[in-house]
């Protein structure tokens, strides 16, 4: 059956090259409603959409429709997918406070399906830390986002703000219209998040690791049909729907928990941030705090299992395995010596000094380098990007 794809257009100068998407949706026979802010119409007429969607375009809340339903109501019940984009600032912070004033907005509230955001603007706008926290909290939302590409843009200023490809635009529709199931009857196990190794009852050492990669991970897997086991070292997100969570504190419990797991895995995807040092003798009771400041206690630190490369030794035929090389320096020759060394199938590499990649940030950017030689080096992507770009390697090996 054609699945119906609604775009809200809002007001910026990128609105124009979304008269391409529509039509090559159009040539899919993908039914486009095209839904646009009035400033939008001041870029690109409706009768522009109208003729290439070979519909109706809507530009208010309160158009007559000739449906007996709420226009709202009505369009929001038909879509298999809703675009915003462009989608601006002013567009971004309504859809991230749930403010319901004008079509689209609405539209966003009442609507059910998958939605996918395509910020565009000024870059200082789209840097402009209330953007950026409105963005952050649609992606907690479950909003798919895309990165904006970096280039001059309409204002003449050079960033990051400009509308991605309509290619990429439309392969990202295409791939949230059509979910694939490429890893049904997989049983995949990714840690994420960091270890914490007890220094005393009360305190730990830790790292900066939020879990965020292994998380999408885990999202992505599960949304591609494998069965999922999430171990988790200390992180603050939510598990993903439909994943098995299993908690893990020190290095060794979580070494413990993926070896017992390990026989029952097709896949096995190290995105923890395993401490590599753990207290040599935990206190027993909370350490005193010293007399005076410039005393100095000392605290002996030995090592921790590493958790792939014991995977790695026990990994059974078939199995594919996966880690991930943070580094500051000689990135991609530190991350082969990691992939022979942990015994793994590729590995997930990137320089976490680069802005825009690494621990705490929602994107990466990453090269992927598999065993046999090849390589390939991404673009700052967000974080799912990354994750599904994995899965997809997973998946060309698994074939
Ligand atoms: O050796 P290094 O820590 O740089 O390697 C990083 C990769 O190895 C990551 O995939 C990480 O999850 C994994 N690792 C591990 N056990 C350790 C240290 C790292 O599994 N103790």
């Amino acid at each position: 059956m054609s699945k119906t794809v609604g775009i809200g257009v809002t007001g910026g100068i990128a609105a124009y090259k979304i008269a391409e998407l529509v039509s090559k949706l159009k040539k899919d026979d993908i039914d486009v409603i095209v839904m646009m802010t009035q400033s939008a119409t001041k870029f690109i007429t409706p009768l522009t959409f109208k003729t290439l969607s070979d519909r109706e375009v809507i530009t208010d809340l309160w158009q007559e429709s000739h449906e007996w339903k709420v226009q709202h109501i009505g369009v929001a019940e038909q879509l298999d997918l809703l675009v915003i984009a462009p989608a601006t600032a002013n567009m971004i912070a309504k859809m991230a406070h749930g403010i319901a004033d004008d079509l689209i907005s609405t539209v966003v509230l009442a609507n059910t399906a998958p939605v996918l955001v395509v910020p565009a603007m000024n870059s200082n706008m789209y840097k402009n830390p209330v953007v950026q926290d409105n963005i952050v909290k649609l992606s907690r939302y479950a909003y798919e986002i895309m990165e904006p590409a970096d280039g001059v843009l309409a204002c003449g200023s050079i960033g990051p703000g400009r509308l991605p490809e309509v290619d990429a635009i439309y392969q990202k529709i295409m791939r949230m219209l059509n979910p694939k199931q490429d890893l049904r009857g997989k049983r995949l196990m990714v840690n994420a998040g960091t270890t914490c190794e007890d220094i005393d009852p009360v305190r730990f050492i830790a790292n900066r690791s939020t879990g965020k990669m292994g998380y999408v991970i885990a999202e992505e897997a599960v949304s591609r049909g494998a069965d999922v086991i999430l171990v988790s070292g200390r992180s603050s997100l939510t598990p993903p729907a439909g994943v098995e969570h299993i908690s893990a504190w020190g290095a060794e419990e979580m070494c413990e928990i993926m070896l017992k797991y390990q026989p029952a895995c097709d896949i096995i995807i190290g995105a923890a941030a395993v401490g590599d040092f753990k207290i040599a003798q935990v206190a027993e009771q909370k350490i005193k705090k010293m007399a005076n400041k410039s005393d100095t206690l000392m605290i002996e630190l030995v090592g921790t299992p590493d958790i792939l490369r014991t995977l790695g030794e026990a990994k059974k035929p078939g199995q594919i395995m996966v880690g991930f090389a943070a580094e500051t320096q000689d990135l991609i020759e530190n991350a082969k010596k990691k992939l022979e060394s942990k015994n793994l199938d590729f590995i997930v590499a990137n320089d976490v000094t680069q802005e825009g990649a690494g621990f705490a940030a929602d994107t990466n950017i990453v090269t992927i380098i598999h065993r046999k030689g090849e390589s390939r080096a991404f673009p700052k992507m967000t974080k799912k990007d990354v994750a599904a770009s994995i899965i997809d390697s997973v998946v060309d090996l698994l074939n």
